[in-house]
Order: C-alpha cells, then structure tokens, then sequence
C-alpha cells in the first residue's frame, strides 16, 4: 500500500483509505467484521463523521477500532450547525467519546454553514492545542472557498479539502487540484465509486478499464481507485460493506498505471469543460 504524508501531521498515510457513510447497515457485527476486515487489508485510513447514522457510525467504529486505535488515522467531521466556537469543542468530545478515543488525527467542517470560519478554526486549534485532535481540514469547499480558508486559517494549517472525486465527476482537476497543491494541502475524494458501485465492462469506458485490470491483475474498481491517487497530495476513501470489497480496494494502493493506462483512462472518462461550483453528485 503506497503511503503519502498527510500534511500538517507529516504522517505517512494509505493513499486508499475506508469510507464509513452507511457503515452501519445492514447491522453492527457484520459492520465491525468489514472494518477489522479493512485495516488487516492495510485501509488503516478511516474517515467517519458526527452526522453518519447520528453517530451511530462512530460508535461501531469505536467498538471497531478498539485495541487497534494506534494502526489508524482516524477523520471525523462536525456538521456545520454545530460548528460556533463552542459547539465544535462540544461536537468533538461527543465524537471522541463515541470513537472511545483521546484523539483525532483529522477534524474536519463537513461543508461551510452559518457559523464564521474564525470560529470554527479557532476552535479547531483550542483542540490541537489540548491534543484532542491532531490537525484540522475543511470539506466541500471550491477554489474560492478554500482560499479563504487559508487566509482565516494561516499558512499551513489546514491539511486537506475533502471533495467529491470520481471517474464520471472530475471538475476537481481543472483549478481545485492545483489550489489545494498550491496551499499544501491534501485533497481528500469521497464516492469514487459514485456511491453505486465500480463501472463494468459493459458500461461506457469500462471495457478499457477491464482491459487494463487484466494486465495488472487486479479488479476494475482497484484500477479505478489508481486513477483517482494518480496525482501526488491525493487520497481517497471508498465505503464497503464486504471483507472482500476491501481487498480489492486495498490492493490499488499497489497499483502503479502507466502514463499510457492513464492517457486511456482519461480518454475514456474526460474531465469535461470547467467549472467553478462543485459537483454534488
Ligand atoms: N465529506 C463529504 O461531504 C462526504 C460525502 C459523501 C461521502 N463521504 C465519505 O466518502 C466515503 C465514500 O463515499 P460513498 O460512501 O458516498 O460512496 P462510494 O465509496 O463511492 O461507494 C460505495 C459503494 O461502492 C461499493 N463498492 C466499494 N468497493 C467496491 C468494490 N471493490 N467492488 C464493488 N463495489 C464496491 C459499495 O458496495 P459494497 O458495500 O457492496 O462493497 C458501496 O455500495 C463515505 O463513506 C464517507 O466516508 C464524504
């Protein structure tokens, strides 16, 4: 599994790591199984959040996690309605006692809301500052945004913006990629599957990524996961609910595609024109 330093953290981190949203369907046992399941495959970089399942997710990622918390990098969010001054130090102990850990190593604003972001990131380093959570990134936030995050923020504060960023949404590389390399900070994808599932060789562009998971003896959806850590700084985090999903996943940490598999890849799934909102879907 190729590792890349988290910003802020300097911490080597898996550049595929475990989504979480829905984790807890269909049920908690089995939930837990796929999550001991994903860090035994090396998906030791977790990502949840305060509103998946109202916290439900964290608390199964606590039981998860227990005895394992050392192995992890461990990302939750507050949810924008919660993200004053107060209410973000309030939102973190609640999540550090459902994930029945002292620490974060990431602590992210889920997307912007009412709240000034000088509040948010004040609280954020109050957090640091006590060891509750060892740096802080935002989330959903376009080039103009992140700008601004970085000025409230200050130089090299904030490690990651985290986006949506799959073959079929790819908006992100046009100016978003380059401002979050520009500021140092990582970009994080969420859905690389689109929230549904890989493409098949039957969909549109998936026969060229079946042609090319052949030749690296691996699965379309590992060849998909390459594609989308190409770029130096860039992570992502896809979601399963399978043990074997999770190998699959892991095993794209692995994958090296040649300039000529990406020129195909990016033929096959073109970026599209660009544009300064961010997908949503
Ligand atoms: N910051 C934000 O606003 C935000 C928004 C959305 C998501 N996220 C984060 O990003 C994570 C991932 O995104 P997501 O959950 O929306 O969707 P996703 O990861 O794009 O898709 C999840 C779906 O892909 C399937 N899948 C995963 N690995 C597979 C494989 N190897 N082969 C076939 N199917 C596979 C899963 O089915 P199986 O369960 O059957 O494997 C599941 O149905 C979330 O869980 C969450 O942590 C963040």
């Amino acid at each position: 599994m190729r590792h890349t330093n988290f910003p802020v953290t300097n911490r080597p981190v898996p550049v595929i790591g475990l989504g979480s949203w829905n984790l807890e369907r269909p049920d908690r046992p089995r939930a837990v199984r796929v999550v001991r399941a994903a860090l035994d495959a090396g998906l030791t970089h977790v990502d949840t959040a305060e509103m998946y399942g109202s916290g439900r997710v964290e608390d199964v990622l606590g039981e998860a996690l227990a005895g394992r918390r050392d192995e992890v990098f461990l990302v939750s969010k507050v949810l924008p309605g919660n993200a004053s001054r107060r209410g973000t130090i309030d939102a973190c102990e609640r999540s550090l006692k459902r994930l029945r850990t002292d620490r974060l190593d990431c602590y992210l604003l889920h997307w912007e809301g009412p709240h000034p972001l000088a509040d948010t990131f004040a609280a954020f380093e109050e957090l640091v500052a006590a060891g509750k959570i060892l740096s802080f990134g935002v989330s959903n936030f376009d080039v103009e945004r992140l700008e601004e995050a970085v000025r409230v923020a200050g130089p090299g504060r904030v490690a990651c913006n985290q986006v949506l960023y799959h073959l079929e949404s790819r908006g992100i590389e046009h100016a978003l990629l380059p401002a979050c390399r520009r500021h140092g900070v990582a970009l994080v994808g969420y859905s690389p599957f689109a929230q549904g599932a890989p493409e098949t060789p039957e969909t549109p562009g998936g026969a060229v990524l079946a042609e090319i998971a052949a030749r690296h003896d691996v699965t379309i959806a590992a060849v998909t996961l390459a594609f989308l850590v190409r770029e130096p700084g860039t992570f992502t985090i896809p979601m399963t609910s399978r043990g074997s999903h999770a190998r699959e996943n892991a095993a794209a940490g692995d994958v090296v595609l040649s300039a000529e598999d990406v020129a195909r890849i990016d033929r096959a799934f073109p970026r599209g024109a660009r544009r300064e909102s961010l997908d949503t879907l």
